[in-house]
């Protein structure tokens, strides 16, 4: 019997220090979960890696560092995520960025490739991401602040260099230590920090999001503009950028819209597929916020919205690549008059969304 008492008083105080010990641990290591909020009419499904979910703590560093030249190689130049990534931009290059050449940024050591891209919604999108989709399936957003950080026309630095830089600093250890449980600084952290970050940039108070909710009218030419965009008979846009059925304002598929009679980018979708027919094929890229972020198109080639609405007019290229989906290819675009080009262009500036560009 006396034994009997032993082995359960053992037992329970076995399972006291067990309780005290992983209670002890939780107290150390507890990041607040961080809970998107998905505005109504949105997608659902959020691309979140197991892995990677998102905490406050995890935010707010990562928001830090996507604002922190110490990412960056030489010349530094004072270079972060967010020299390319403009808040009043929409998180886009912007038409007045220092660091625009030729449609395309200009990073530490020479000019990307492709233009930028709004960093917007990314949560939403499942197809993949940047101008090709070549990051998608395993590969996310962290791979992407990886290589931007290294490559050598963006951020140019070292991985080790960036972990030593950081890892010397007191209170990002501290930050570390709260969103990742200890102060070990590594690439792995930075990259799911900022990924984190990025996924929490929401864009969905538009004025024609406001209209959405029943909660603004649009004006006369707003409307019209709105019908143009999502008619065949009108301007026949909504198939690839979405429409109220498809919020994001883009479907995150590849088409070839035309710009080009003869695509020959060796990092277009065709380099991504193999497919003959993705020659000059890129993700369409949302509308949200259109009015500021210039320069558009993956090489930037257009300057003002003004000239993408011209090149959607009456300057449709025919290749065998363009996508069924241009419609008015064979009339070399929508062949709108000028004042319902006016309207379309109204209704795209219902997209801009003041308080997530707001600095
Ligand atoms: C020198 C300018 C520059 C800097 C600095 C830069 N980027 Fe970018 N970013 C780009 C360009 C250009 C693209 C498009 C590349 C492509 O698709 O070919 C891009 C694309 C992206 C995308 C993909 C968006 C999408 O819709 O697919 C993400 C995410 C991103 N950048 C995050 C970051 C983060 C985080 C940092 C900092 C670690 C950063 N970028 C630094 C220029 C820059
Ligand atoms: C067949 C699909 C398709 C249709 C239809 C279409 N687009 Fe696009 N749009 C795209 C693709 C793909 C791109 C990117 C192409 C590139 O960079 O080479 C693009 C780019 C754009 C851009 C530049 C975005 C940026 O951030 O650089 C704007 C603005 C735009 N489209 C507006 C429109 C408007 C307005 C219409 C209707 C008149 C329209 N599009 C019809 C597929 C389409």
């Amino acid at each position: 019997m006396r034994r009997l008492t032993a082995v359960v008083c053992a037992g329970a105080l076995l399972c006291l220090s067990a309780w005290m010990f992983t209670s002890c641990e939780k107290e150390k290591y507890s990041p607040t979960p961080y809970e998107i909020t998905i505005p109504r009419y949105f997608p659902t499904a959020l691309n979140i890696p197991a892995d990677n979910p998102l905490t406050e703590e995890g935010i707010e560093l990562g928001e830090k560092l996507f604002h922190d030249p110490i990412i960056s190689g030489e010349p530094s130049e004072g270079l972060c995520c967010a020299s390319c990534h403009v808040k009043s931009a929409g998180y886009d290059l912007g038409g007045d960025n220092p660091r625009l050449e030729n449609g395309r940024p200009r990073g530490a050591a020479g000019v990307t490739h492709h233009n930028a891209l709004p960093l917007c919604n990314l949560v939403f999108n499942r197809q993949g991401y940047l101008w090709n989709g070549s990051v998608a399936g395993e590969k996310n957003i962290e791979d992407i602040v990886r290589t931007a950080i290294t490559l050598p026309e963006e951020l140019n630095a070292s991985e080790d260099q960036v972990v030593a830089a950081i890892s010397a600093d007191a209170g990002y250890r501290e930050m570390f230590r709260k969103a990742f449980g200890d102060e070990e600084v590594t690439m792995d952290r930075i990259s799911k920090a900022i990924a984190q970050y990025v996924r929490t940039l929401i864009s969905a108070e538009s004025k024609f999001d406001h209209y959405l909710r029943g909660e603004a009218t649009l004006t006369d030419a707003e409307l019209r503009g709105y019908i143009l965009f999502t008619t065949e008979e009108g301007a026949d846009c909504f198939h690839c950028h979405g429409s109220a059925g498809t919020p994001l304002f883009t479907t995150n598929l590849f088409y070839n819209n035309a710009l080009t009679a003869h695509p020959e980018d060796p990092m277009d979708r065709f380099s991504v597929t193999g497919d003959e027919m993705d020659h000059g094929c890129y993700r369409a890229p949302t509308l949200r916020n259109i009015a500021v972020t210039a320069p558009y198109m993956h090489d930037g080639r257009f300057n003002t919205l003004d000239e993408v609405l011209d090149f959607y007019n009456s300057g449709l290229q025919s290749s065998p690549y363009a996508s069924p989906l241009m419609h008015k290819l064979p009339d070399g675009g929508a062949c709108l008059t000028p004042s319902q080009i006016a309207d379309l262009k109204a209704f795209l500036n219902t997209l801009t969304d003041e308080k997530f560009i707001q600095e």
